[in-house]
């Protein structure tokens, strides 16, 4: 009796274990499932950014079915900790896991997420260690979790595989033999008890994308003037001094929106007293209003730690961490209170008198400067948590300031997580290899964030001008010269070009404009990598079958050597494929579909790879078929609130086209009630041959800031 009692205890525990590992599936919009392993933590990414879905835009990407078989997904809790198995076919390709630098495929790699200043390898310690996989088979994973989670994206090989081979290769005598496994699964372990994670359909490699960034709320629509161009001025520069550079690009006639103060602006920093210095800026007020009816716009460094020296530090000192940094306090922004007081001092010393945004630095790393993992919070959320959520944090309540005064802001931020999508921010660093600034800017689009290439010396004229033209192709034109003092003239040789490029940036400015709301209101990453193009995937395979690369032999190959990583699509119909210093020339791969010239609108190629030779004046890009380009005039500041600009809209290629071009006022949050409205711009072929094209009529009632409007066909015949 004793023994069978012993053994239905012993059942039922295995089967409440068995039913305790079992993964509970929800669908929570369509195309998009949530699951939950054991018993999830209740910090997480999304609680910390509080970011919310835009399910009505979900709706409209439309239902698809689950794209694996949910049994393939696979939960253990072991040792406390959390392991994920997702099944990888032979051929998958593995996009994302944060702001990667160096390759945009992800496959065969080992990684450790951790928030981190990137120390020049991907390893998963980098700026937005995003917890996101895209697929090439069509499907995207989002790993809810706070923690440092380890992945090893196809690199492990269990001894029950199906794919496991009969017979292992001997080193000496076989052929093929291989250090690394080819790995079916992707592996993933979460330091707790339980998970909470999502699974997003596509079936199209962009749809997957737009679940995921709507998921967290879309991008954020930054006001017409955070696309300008915006200059960092030297870190200890006075009032005196910034009146006098901005005289200077006026005078010059070089564009200008917003100027950043560096560090000096503070009475102190590292850690700040979060007030202006007296003795650099004596009449903070009087400067800013200065400047705003200038047009240009104000935006200050900090970093959050908070130095004895300012005056609120006894207040918050209880509401900090235990450990400092640069002998700073560390609010615990999860505590109402500790954010009331911090966040109050940069409304009412700051923003009340009309600073626009800010640069948050340092809320990333290094270990040697932040809190060590054994930090306490007085909120509990321990010293982990926070290192992969302070910059979320510090992002979603200085966004609230701005969104409270019914204005749009735009800034810099050096941390981001999974969850930030929606913030205003724009990721930067302090590395400065330009291959790999573009790189980070595809694999941007892979993570829901936005990263500059920003510009901020060179060792001469070509790679100022480089850097230069890429930068104005990406989502902030911005030279960062907080310690250099560079400005864009400062290389003779190169300055009226330079000059071209930034007013360049201004015309486009239409175009970028509607490239962010489709951002916002759709989810399309406004800069991205060619693999979320359709008709791009075959070009690269067919590169791959004319080198003679087997990838059953070798699957690893097209990760190494077949990726794209110095080519990307801004907005819908740009694909931009930027020169590094010493190049003449650059191989383009054009996805299927004719491809035309942006300068002179010739014909380039129809999914082929061309080289091009541009010389220094020109950064390559190309127009897909039926593209429509609305541009302004080369202003030297965005058109204010509801200003009525003409338009220029360029249409490339052969195909009837249409564009909806997107229209508010450009600085509130007005949009959010309606007070928006999308034009279409058509152009048709006529019986004759010659294309007209035509935009709708405004609507009633809705802002409208469309002047007259010019169509000029680029491409002739
Ligand atoms: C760095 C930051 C730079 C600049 C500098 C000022 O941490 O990355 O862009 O702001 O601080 O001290």
């Amino acid at each position: 009796m004793k023994k069978i009692g012993l053994l239905a205890i012993y059942l039922c525990l295995s089967i409440l274990q068995a039913f305790s590992q079992a993964i509970q599936w929800t669908e929570v919009h369509p195309g998009v499932w949530k699951g939950v392993a054991g018993k999830p933590e209740n910090f997480d990414l999304l609680k910390a950014s509080g970011a919310k879905p835009n399910a009505t835009a979900l709706d409209k990407v439309g239902s698809a079915s689950f794209p694996l078989q949910q049994a393939d997904i696979k939960f253990e809790l072991q040792d406390g900790k959390t392991f994920l198995s997702f099944p990888l076919e032979l051929e998958e390709q593995l996009y994302g896991f944060g702001l990667n630098f160096q390759t945009v495929h992800q496959r065969a790699k080992v990684l450790e997420l951790h928030v981190d200043h990137y120390g020049g390898k991907d390893n998963g310690r980098t700026h937005a260690p995003v917890p996101f996989y895209m697929s090439s088979k069509g499907y995207g994973v989002f790993i809810n979790s706070a923690r440092y989670i380890k992945v090893w994206a196809g690199t492990s090989l269990r001894k029950d595989s199906p794919i496991f081979p009969a017979e292992p290769v001997d080193r000496t005598a076989g052929k093929n033999w291989q250090s690394r496994n080819t790995s079916d699964a992707i592996e993933i372990l979460v330091p707790a008890e339980g998970v909470e994670f999502y699974v997003f359909a596509g079936p199209k490699p962009l749809q997957v994308m737009q679940r995921y960034n709507l998921f967290n709320g879309g991008g954020y629509l930054p006001p017409r003037w955070g696309l300008g161009f915006t200059q960092r001025v030297k870190t200890k520069f006075t009032d005196a001094e910034v009146k006098e550079e901005v005289q200077a690009f006026q005078d010059k006639g070089y564009p200008l929106d917003f100027v950043g103060l560096e560090p000096g602006w503070q009475s102190w920093a590292y850690p700040g007293s979060f007030t202006w210095d007296k003795g650099r800026y004596p009449n903070p007020q009087a400067f800013v209003k200065e400047m705003l009816d200038k047009g240009i716009r104000l935006n200050l460094w900090i970093n959050p730690y908070v130095s004895p020296k300012a005056s609120f530090y006894k207040e918050i000192r209880p509401l900090t961490g235990s450990h400092t940094v640069w002998r700073g306090a560390v609010p615990d922004f999860n505590l109402p209170e500790a954010r009331k007081i911090f966040f109050n001092q940069l409304k009412q010393d700051q923003i009340d008198i009309g600073v626009s945004g800010y640069k948050i630095d340092e809320v990333d790393g290094y270990d040697y400067h932040l809190w060590p993992d054994i930090a306490k919070f007085p909120s509990g959320v321990s010293a982990e948590q926070m290192r992969q959520t302070y910059g979320l944090m510090v992002q979603r309540y200085t966004s609230d300031l701005f969104k409270e005064r019914n204005q749009r802001t735009f800034g810099l931020v050096r941390a981001s997580n999974g969850g930030g999508t929606s913030f205003p921010y724009v990721i930067y660093n302090d590395y400065y290899n330009h291959e790999d600034f573009i790189t980070a800017l595809i694999n941007s689009g892979f993570s829901g964030v936005l990263w500059t290439p920003e510009v901020r010396a060179s060792k001469t004229g070509e790679e100022w001008l480089r850097r230069f033209q890429s930068n104005v192709f990406s989502p902030m034109a911005m030279i960062n010269a907080w310690s250099s003092g560079t400005k864009p003239w400062t290389y003779p040789d190169v300055a009226e070009k330079v000059k071209e490029f930034s007013l360049l940036r201004m015309k486009m400015m239409p175009y970028w404009y509607t490239t962010f709301a489709k951002y916002h209101f759709e989810g399309i990453p406004p800069f991205r990598a060619m693999n979320l193009e359709e008709g791009f995937q075959q070009e690269v395979k067919k590169e791959v079958a004319a080198a003679n690369i087997n990838l059953e032999e070798n699957p690893y190959a097209e990760a190494t050597s077949k990726e794209i990583k110095d080519q990307y699509m801004a907005g819908d119909y740009l694909l931009v494929a930027p020169m590094f210093t010493g190049q003449i020339s650059r191989k383009v791969v054009l996805p299927k579909g004719r491809w035309y010239d942006f300068y002179t609108g010739d014909f380039v190629g129809d999914g082929k790879v061309i080289t091009v030779t541009p010389g220094l004046d020109k950064i390559p890009v190309f127009v897909k078929d039926g593209g429509i380009i609305p541009m302004m005039p080369a202003k030297l500041h965005a058109p204010k609130l509801n200003e009525k600009v003409d338009l220029e809209i360029r249409f490339y290629g052969e195909k009837p086209a249409s564009f909806m071009l997107y229209d508010d006022d450009g600085e509130t949050f007005n949009y959010e009630k309606g007070a928006f409205s999308w034009r279409e711009i058509k152009v048709e072929k006529l019986k004759n041959g010659i294309f007209k094209g035509s935009i709708s009529a405004p609507e009633k009632g809705k802002p409208n800031t469309i002047g007259k409007v010019k169509i000029t066909v680029m491409t002739k015949k």
